[in-house]
């Protein structure tokens, strides 16, 4: 009697918490690194961060599988690091690379399987037909500091794809934020890192929803890695305000996450495609360089809320964690005759609340096994 009663129970919990899951919002710097206070950065400010970071897992040991801007997202996007994806070097302009045609891309699987699609922000990966999202509005629609940097621009496409999502369907949203990467060989007018960029000042246009924060050279934090000099210093006080315009769009994100009555059915990932563009970040394989920010938010998982974690973790695992979160298969298929196997993990079991199910197949049919997670 005791034993029924315990099926039951478990039976009901598995209903519960593995029936129909909600969304997922994939929210990406642009060389953001670790000037927040989530990682005892104590002058960059940083509330939208800390927020989310209050109901997520920080992850300490987290590595890009490539340092650099499209590789890493392609990786991110596809799940294959980028020697496997094609991506081998920039998608834009004049580098033009692109993955392999075949590849089965994240928002390719979602789209197939039924999930809305959107992208707001940079992009920089293609081709079009391997990376296709129902909603698209990317550098390749307007101007990269338009999209990538206007926050309240952002908001406003994000919501339009937010207001179009039904209530009996799920969403997959990639909000490609273009700060904190610098812009002083496109557009010095702004500045080394775009700070001046919608700043209200003369010729600067405004961003309605930012509220710039500056910071002095001399107060800033000069990480190990960088040489302390004068110049060193004023680029890092600029890239401070940059993070705050991020910082601000990530709070954006969030709340019309509420607004649309999804913070608490959606899973919420940010992270970076490579590490700061200082001497041994950006493009170097250093840990300044490879070494990311990364934070998960599992509305399942809230006894895990603001702890951190030190295992290793990849950005290759973000397909298998959005895979496990919709509770989809990745496809069986080939590249260059060969086939495809993911190689990173979710990180679900890591982030949800202790008391996990794992479904074994026995010849008797399904059993269920109770176990405590780490
Ligand atoms: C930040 O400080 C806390 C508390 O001192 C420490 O446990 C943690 O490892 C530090 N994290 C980083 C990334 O330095
Ligand atoms: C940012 O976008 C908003 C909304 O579209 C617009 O009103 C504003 O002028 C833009 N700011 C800049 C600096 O382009």
């Amino acid at each position: 009697m005791h034993r029924l009663a315990f099926v039951i129970f478990i039976s009901l919990h598995c209903v519960a918490t593995y029936g129909k899951r909600g969304n997922v919002l994939v929210l990406i710097g642009d060389d953001a690194g670790f000037e927040t206070a989530i990682y005892n950065n104590s002058v960059c400010q940083t509330p939208g961060l800390n927020y989310l970071a209050s109901r997520s897992i920080t992850f300490e040991n987290a590595f890009t599988s490539v340092s650099s801007c499209s590789p890493s997202r392609s990786a991110i996007l596809s799940g294959l690091p980028q020697h496997q994806n094609g991506m081998f070097g920039l998608h834009n302009s004049v580098h033009h690379f692109n993955s392999f045609t075949d590849l089965k891309s994240l928002p390719l699987i979602l789209q197939k399987a039924g999930i809305k699609t959107g992208i707001v922000g940079k992009k920089n990966v293609g081709p079009e037909a391997v990376y296709p999202f129902d909603f698209e509005v990317t550098e390749e629609q307007m101007s990269i500091n338009e999209i990538g940097r206007n926050i309240t621009l952002m908001k406003d496409k994000a919501s339009e794809f937010l207001s179009k999502i039904k209530s009996d369907e799920q969403f997959f949203l990639y909000i490609g934020f273009h700060d904190p990467h610098r812009c002083g060989s496109t557009n010095p007018e702004y500045g080394q890192f775009c700070e001046k960029f919608g700043n209200g000042e003369p010729g600067m246009g405004v961003i309605p929803d930012w509220k710039p924060v500056h910071y002095s050279p001399e107060e800033i934090v000069v990480p190990y890695h960088v040489q302390d000099t004068p110049k060193a210093r004023s680029d890092i006080a600029a890239q401070y305000t940059t993070i705050g315009r991020m910082d601000q769009g990530v709070k954006l994100m969030l709340q019309l996450l509420e607004k649309y009555g999804h913070l608490d059915d959606t899973l919420v990932i940010f992270t970076s495609d490579n590490g700061i563009p200082f001497p041994s970040g950006r493009t170097n394989l250093y840990s300044a360089g490879m070494s990311e920010p990364f934070l998960l938010s599992s509305p399942e998982g809230k006894s895990k809320w603001g702890q951190r974690n030190k295992e290793l973790v990849s950005l290759v695992d973000i397909v298998p964690t959005v895979l496990d979160w919709f509770g989809l298969d990745y496809p069986d298929y080939k590249l260059q005759g060969r086939k495809v196997q993911l190689t990173g993990q979710s990180l679900l079991p890591l982030a949800h609340d202790d008391l996990s199910l794992q479904f074994e197949s026995q010849p008797a049919g399904l059993q269920y096994k109770v176990g405590y997670g780490k």
